[in-house]
């Protein structure tokens, strides 16, 4: 047997996206779903916020599953960072899984497989149980040790205002108590199904018999009646944590070591019928959550394919893609098309637009991401910055934030001044200078053809050197 512990590197993925946007903390809009100028790291950018408000509604309240929405506009307009402030407004309780296109195909998944587990991953399952507990007082604990150590017996004394009862302990249940430190006079909670112990506090009878208690004490009273009692639990896990953990094969330590590798149909369509089965009885309720596919342009006809299909699916999540394509060629055809997106899909999908930003917007975000990445840029700084911003791109100028940081330290400076950006901007090519220099010097350089002049200047001195 093979024991992998490979991680499926999504997480990975996922941190450098966070970090880009560590600035974003929703998608700043009011009560009234309205953005605001500038709020939770958001600047501009309103219609497009606007339109983002409306679907985090529709989504919070489980209306638009199978639904497909498109991010369009040109590079560095805040598709991702939308994307990202929708999944901080939708909170920890509805799913979001977030991948960028050209992740399913580095997977050692199949393009197909690998999409249909970010899909699962994406749909939540809210399952109501009703556990048994035992809770009482605990009036005695008592532990005999074999001489070995290695095996352990004892005797659980709890007690409610009404009854008393002793319990027989187990190695585990005892190694439970110890972990917990339980002591006469805790009150407590012990979930049948699992052992696991609560400590909800300390009895009021016990009050003065200690005083080796913390001032953080809790104080509360025996519980009455009887000492067993039903209660309902409810735990959200996703559909694809739900076919890991039934798929024999990858067995549940799958999901620690993350490598989940294929899961086979008959698992996934065993589970969705048990999933429908509990949602007809009202154990289980369904959380259509959202799959963002970042640079979805990446993918190829047959993921488009795939994703078409998947949309009908009886468990679907919000599909949101983004791309920065304008007319181009879908990937695996030949024929152009909108953002690169096959017609039948398009068709499908409602599409927000990003615009470009103009001179105030650029400088409260790099105003904003100056500040995320703790330096500060004194005012003739900002304006140089937004105005390479504006000459170059957004991104471009973002990532002279921390260059030009470095040079002010290295001067010993407390900020960061004109001359800083500067130097950054000479030490560091944009694309469009670094495209003016590939034309000037391109000979020097490997071509599609292998061709390269390896310390030559230009063309006309070759053939003194041959
Ligand atoms: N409206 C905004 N408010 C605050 N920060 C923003 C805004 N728009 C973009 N940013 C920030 O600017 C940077 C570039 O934006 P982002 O990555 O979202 O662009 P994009 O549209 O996804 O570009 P691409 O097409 O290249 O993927 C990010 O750090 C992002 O957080
Ligand atoms: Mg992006």
């Amino acid at each position: 047997m093979s024991v992998s512990t490979k991680t499926d590197g999504t997480e990975l993925g996922n941190l450098s996206l966070i970090a880009a946007h560590s600035h974003i903390t929703g998608l700043g809009l009011d009560d009234h779903l309205q953005p605001k100028e500038a709020s939770q790291g958001m600047v501009g950018q309103l219609s497009a916020r606007r339109a983002a408000g409306v679907i985090l509604k529709m989504i919070q309240k489980g209306k638009i599953a199978g639904r497909a929405i498109l991010i369009a506009g040109p590079p560095s307009t805040g598709k991702t960072a939308i994307a990202m402030g929708l999944s901080q407004n939708l909170g920890s309780n509805v799913p979001f899984t977030a991948i960028a296109g050209s992740e399913i195909f580095s997977k050692e998944l199949s393009k197909t497989e690998a999409l249909n587990q970010a899909f699962r991953k994406s749909i939540g399952v809210r399952i109501k149980e009703e556990t048994e507990l035992i809770q009482g007082e605990v009036v005695e604990i008592q532990i005999d040790r074999s001489l070995t150590g290695g095996h352990k017996q004892g005797k659980l004394t709890i007690r409610t205002t009404d009854m008393e009862t002793i319990y027989e302990l187990g190695n585990k249940m005892i190694d439970e108590l110890t972990k917990e430190k339980v002591i006469a006079g805790d009150v407590i909670s012990i979930d049948k199904s699992n052992g696991k112990i609560t400590k909800l506090g300390r009895s009021y009878t016990r009050a003065r018999d200690y005083d080796a208690m913390g001032p953080d004490t809790k104080f509360v009273s025996c519980p009455e009646g009887e000492l067993q009692t039903r209660k309902e639990v409810v735990h959200t896990v996703s559909l694809h944590e739900i076919d890991v953990i039934n798929s024999r094969q990858q067995g549940f330590l799958a999901l620690f070591s993350g490598d989940t590798g294929e899961i086979r149909s008959e698992v996934r369509e065993q589970i969705n019928s048990k999933v429908a089965e509990w949602k007809e009885e009202g154990k289980a309720d369904i959380i259509p959550g959202v799959l963002f596919i970042d640079e979805v342009h990446m993918l190829d006809i047959e993921c488009f394919s795939y994703i078409n299909t998947a949309l009908e699916d009886e468990f679907a999540p919000v599909v949101i893609m983004a791309t920065n394509r304008g007319i181009s060629k879908t990937r695996g055809t030949n024929y152009k098309s909108p953002h690169g997106l096959p017609l039948d899909l398009l068709d499908r999908t409602i599409i927000i637009k990003t615009e470009p930003y103009n001179e105030n917007d650029i400088s409260k975000i790099l105003k904003i991401r100056s500040q995320e990445e703790e330096t500060d840029f004194n005012d003739d700084a900002l304006s140089l910055l937004t105005k390479i911003g504006m000459e170059t791109s957004l991104r471009y100028a973002s990532n002279l934030i921390a260059v030009s940081y470095q040079i002010s330290k290295k001067r010993r400076s407390e900020k960061v001044e004109v001359s800083d950006v500067m130097r950054s901007y000479e030490l560091f090519y944009d694309s469009a200078r670094s495209v003016q220099f590939l034309e000037d010097n391109g000979s020097q350089y490997i071509d599609d053809d292998g061709n390269v002049n390896i310390g030559q200047k230009s063309d006309d001195q070759m053939d003194t050197s041959n």
